[in-house]
């Protein structure tokens, strides 16, 4: 009994110099986080489970190549790089050797199925060229802006002057509304389907919810240490893995009526208007039932929150910085008092350029992965095995140093250009590599709806600013909460909205003229005093 105890004693000891060793040797490397025989670095990673991307932004900042690898429990090597030479060779030099791959699509496969977001190869590729027709130049005039100009002028700028005028202190949550705007848009866009959202007396319909809470659960999947936690959860049908099943039968049931209901129309002959929508290009393309499903929800998925998310986090920076939101408002202005048309938005680089800044200090996309195929080696000599995760982290870049110079902790549109934008001449923008910028990943799977999201983007942007002025109400940094696309925690809060009845607006419906923006911005002194004494008063147009 004593020689098995000494014997214990020996190989406990044994054991604790070994992890002390290799946890010092890890910290010295600063390519790697603690890591220790047999458990990786499971337990850090444990620890910082819900600061992930700060901890990755850390330590990707010590690393000389801006590459770190971590080993888990049971779990593939994980590679993150921020190093937009690695991200060229992953995502189109050596492209055919990183595919999404199956652990990727078994976290989303439930909710997604084979859907383009969710597909490699051939079923991939296949939707990617029939989407195609989808987002060319043409479809984008004809089409989609129509159904934008409709959405912003009859419900979005309405909803906000309703909000304006409502006088009872109660608080709005931008986010929230911009959300609600952009599934409308892509709903009309990808099922040729008016979920009507944007009406505020109503619950939001059990498709968003369905849709929020699938997608929700879908993301922490992938921040589990161990994987085989929630497959477990899942086989038992218990906790979030239930909710998560019942919520993706919600998803698939709705989808699958509209569906029917679309063949139906297209069946009896249905207008051209009714044939110009994705869902009927995959219909008429002769795809399954469960096919189409699948693709649709892809594309809803991409398409909803990443917008709403950029501009969220947009209007929070220029309710920060006064004189880049003139500036917006310069360009708008100089477009003419017709409103925004197709041709002007392609114009706008300035708004341009301050939602890139945006995206790049708050992405929509925070991070993304893919699985090697086979063994390689990324440019900066870091060995990747054939199955390693390897994550690019658009978060991480562009809050790296070496990327974006000193600054890259400023708001600072004008890094956009080559030459500082003045007013009264056309600023045009610089090219930057798509790898240095991932925030649309970049190339052959590049985001597909990039120019329909920018149109949106500027479009609302320019819209809505030259209407109202944003306050929040909260005075401390918003919270970036990653999941599949990232959002703002607890939403952008504003107070009571109040408007100026001489403003004269056609989308309002009645007699208005706008209160002059620079004298808004000039009063946002006293706004502030006002509203933490009334504890109200945050957003004004
Ligand atoms: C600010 C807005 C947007 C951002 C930052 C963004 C970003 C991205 C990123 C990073 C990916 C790659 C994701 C991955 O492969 O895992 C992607 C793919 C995709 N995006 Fe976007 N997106 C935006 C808006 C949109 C919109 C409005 C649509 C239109 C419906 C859209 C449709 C898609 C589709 C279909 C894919 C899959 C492409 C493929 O795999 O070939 N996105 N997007």
């Amino acid at each position: 009994m004593e020689i098995l105890t000494a014997f214990l004693s020996i190989l406990l000891t044994l054991g604790f110099i070994l992890i002390f060793s290799c946890s010092t040797k890890a910290l010295k490397q600063q390519t790697k986080p603690p890591s220790y025989p047999l458990i990786g670095s499971i337990l850090s990673f444990n620890k910082n489970r819900h600061r992930l991307l700060q901890w990755y932004t850390d330590l990707l900042r010590l690393s000389p190549s801006q590459t770190i690898t971590i080993d888990l429990l049971l779990n593939r090597r994980t590679i993150i790089t921020a190093n937009p030479e690695n991200v060229e060779h992953i995502l189109k030099t050596n492209f055919c050797n990183f595919p999404k791959g199956k652990p990727f699509t078994d976290l989303l496969g439930d909710l997604l199925g084979g859907g383009i977001f969710n597909s490699d190869g051939e079923l991939w590729s296949s939707q990617r060229k029939l989407a195609s027709h989808e987002f060319t130049m043409r479809s984008l005039r004809e089409f989609t802006f129509e159904i934008l100009r409709e959405e912003v002028e009859t419900r979005l700028i309405p909803v906000l002057y309703s909000a304006a005028d409502y006088c009872g202190g109660r608080t709005v949550d931008f986010q929230e509304i911009l959300k609600r705007f952009a599934f409308d848009v892509v709903c009309k866009v990808s099922l040729g389907w008016d979920p009507d959202c944007l009406d505020l007396t109503r619950p939001v319909p059990d498709l968003v919810e369905a849709f929020d809470v699938a997608a929700a659960i879908s993301a922490r999947r992938a921040t589990e240490p161990v994987n085989a936690v929630w497959k477990l959860k899942r086989f038992f049908n218990v906790g979030s893995e239930r909710r998560h099943r019942e919520a993706i039968r919600t998803v698939h049931v709705s989808v699958s009526k509209i569906i029917r209901a679309k063949k139906k129309c297209l069946d009896i002959g249905g207008d051209v208007s009714d044939k110009q929508d994705l869902l009927s290009r995959f219909l008429a393309a002769g795809h399954d039932e469960e096919a189409v499903r699948d693709s649709v929800i892809s594309f809803i998925m991409a398409g909803r929150d990443t917008t709403s998310a950029a501009m969220t986090w947009l209007f929070w920076l220029l309710s920060e910085n006064d004189d880049v939101e003139k500036k917006i408002l310069e360009e708008v202005r100089n477009k003419g008092s017709l409103g925004l048309g197709f041709e002007d938005l392609r114009e706008m680089s300035y708004t341009k350029a301050c939602l890139c800044e945006a995206m790049r200090l708050y992405p929509p996309v925070a991070w993304d992965s893919k699985h090697a195929a086979n063994d390689d080696v990324l440019p900066d000599g870091t060995h990747v095995k054939k199955g390693d995760k390897v994550t690019y982290f658009p978060y991480g870049m562009g809050r790296m140093e070496k990327v974006w110079g000193q600054d890259w902790d400023q708001f600072k549109p004008t890094r956009w250009f080559d030459e500082e934008p003045n007013y009264g001449t056309k600023p045009v923008l610089k090219s930057v590599s798509s790898f240095k910028f991932p925030v649309f990943q970049a190339g052959p799977r590049v985001c597909i709806g990039k120019e329909m999201a920018f149109m949106q983007m500027k479009y609302v942007v320019g819209l809505v600013l030259s209407r109202f002025e944003i306050i929040p109400l909260c005075k401390n940094p918003p919270v970036f909460v990653p999941l599949l696309t990232a959002h703002m925690a607890g939403g952008l809060k504003l107070g009571q909205l109040t408007s100026d009845p001489s403003a004269d607006d056609p989308a309002r419906g009645n007699k208005h003229v706008r209160n002059p923006i620079s004298a808004s911005s000039r009063s946002r002194q006293h706004q502030l005093a006002t509203r933490s004494a009334q504890g109200q008063l945050a957003f004004r147009s």
